[in-house]
């Protein structure tokens, strides 16, 4: 996130909701990750969330009054990149559609060019009002954002659909806001972690991918605007509640998801580890002995079927390289495999924070030594150059 929050303006609107109490923690959330924030509350949003707290927080940056002197709703819509108002009650969402401007926030709402991003939360009797869903629609259709609320418990005890997100996918969608969307209406397919094979029911073979490099893969797609789809193997590192994911266990599942899947995708980043072999399956657990021979068969090879369909998105293969012959070794799984793109990692990759190897592409080599997080947002770069 810090990439894009860095350096960027954050204006945050707090209405009478009871989620305003999470302010606080959205906002040093914000400020840890570069972003600079002001806070307007309304006269109903202070009720809920002390002004004093918010005040300590942003270094007085937190505003009530419209007529405290000056032009406040001219000069902060001016000086900020977003507006977003967390939460949105359905008063304030009624008021800024109806182009209602009878406070600092609404009036600051009806100010502001940029970007402008709502996360309603209220009750779920106020959210399923046809009112309601109709000043939706309509703010969407002039450009705002509007965050669908989660179902889950509500302040009222019973559980439904109106409560605000967890805090992750409220940065996560302040983020996409202010990134540059150059992926917008594109689809990604993206494949990560290790495979599975099983022995008997108990056992299995499998690898030591940490599932890091594809994660981080779909979570720069996401924040620049793509709609992503991450096929997750078996993984050892935390992955992101907004990311929209699909688990599989073994080559055989992985290749029949892909297989339902790739035709609707742009662009498929093949990071998963899938294994080369897999063992006989014995139903049932194989006992202790002296020695074991286990027989192994080839996998499919995923990506060579793929690469034989008439229709097929833009491809980014990844293979590990002894780093003797890693260069031919990717040039030639590049061309066997038919990718646009072949990451050639070295063995050290595995399960480790940072990668080194080549990108290779039809004419050129590249070599990198970066974190995983910065080879993801370098291959968006490059993805995205070769695609215009
Ligand atoms: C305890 C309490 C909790 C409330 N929670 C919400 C809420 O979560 N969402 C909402 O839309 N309204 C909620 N309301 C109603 C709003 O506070 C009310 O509509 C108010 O006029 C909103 O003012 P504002 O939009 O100017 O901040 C709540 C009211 C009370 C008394």
């Amino acid at each position: 996130m810090k990439r894009v929050l860095r350096n960027k303006k954050i204006l945050i609107g707090v209405s009478g909701g009871i989620a305003a109490y999470k302010i606080p923690e959205i906002v040093r959330t914000l400020q840890k990750n570069g972003a600079e924030c002001s806070v307007i509350l309304t006269e109903n949003g202070a009720r809920f969330v002390s002004k004093y707290t918010l005040d300590i927080l942003t270094e007085g940056k937190v505003y009530i009054d419209m007529f405290s002197g000056g032009l406040p709703h001219i000069k902060l819509a001016e000086e900020n990149d977003l507006l977003a108002i967390i939460p949105a009650t359905y008063n304030v969402i009624g008021k800024i559609a109806s182009g209602i401007a009878d406070d600092l926030l609404t009036t600051i709402a009806a100010a502001f060019k940029k970007g402008k991003i709502l996360f309603p939360s209220m009750n779920t009797s106020m959210l399923e009002n046809p009112v309601f869903e109709k000043n939706v629609q309509y703010l969407k259709s002039i450009g705002y954002e509007i965050v669908e609320p989660d179902e889950g418990e509500l302040a009222c005890g019973k559980s439904g659909k109106g409560r605000l997100p967890d805090i992750e996918k409220i940065i996560f969608h302040i983020t996409r806001c202010l990134s540059d969307n150059i992926f917008k209406n594109k689809k990604v397919l993206i494949t990560a972690g290790a495979t599975q094979e099983n022995i008997d029911p108990v056992r299995v073979i499998t690898n030591n991918s940490s599932g890091k490099m594809g994660i981080e893969i779909a979570n720069a797609f996401a924040l620049l605007g793509a709609d992503v789809l991450l096929l997750m193997g078996s993984h050892s590192v935390y992955i992101p509640g907004y990311l929209n994911v699909k688990e599989f266990k073994n080559s055989e599942e992985l290749y029949s998801i892909l297989m339902e899947n790739v035709n609707d995708f742009d662009i498929l980043v093949m990071a998963a580890a899938v294994s080369d072999f897999k063992p006989e399956y014995s139903s049932k657990k194989i006992k202790r002995e002296k020695m074991l021979n286990l027989k192994l068969s080839p996998t499919i090879d995923i990506l060579k079927e793929i690469s034989k369909l008439s229709k097929k998105p833009f491809i980014v293969g990844f293979c590990v390289e002894d780093e003797e012959n890693i260069v031919e070794e990717g040039v030639r799984k590049m061309k066997e495999k038919g990718c646009n793109i072949m990451v050639a990692n070295t063995i050290e990759t595995i399960g480790s924070e940072k990668t080194k190897g080549y990108i290779l592409l039809d004419k050129n080599e590249n070599y990198f030594e970066m974190t995983k997080e910065e080879l993801a947002w370098h291959l968006t770069s490059l993805i995205w150059q070769l695609l215009h």
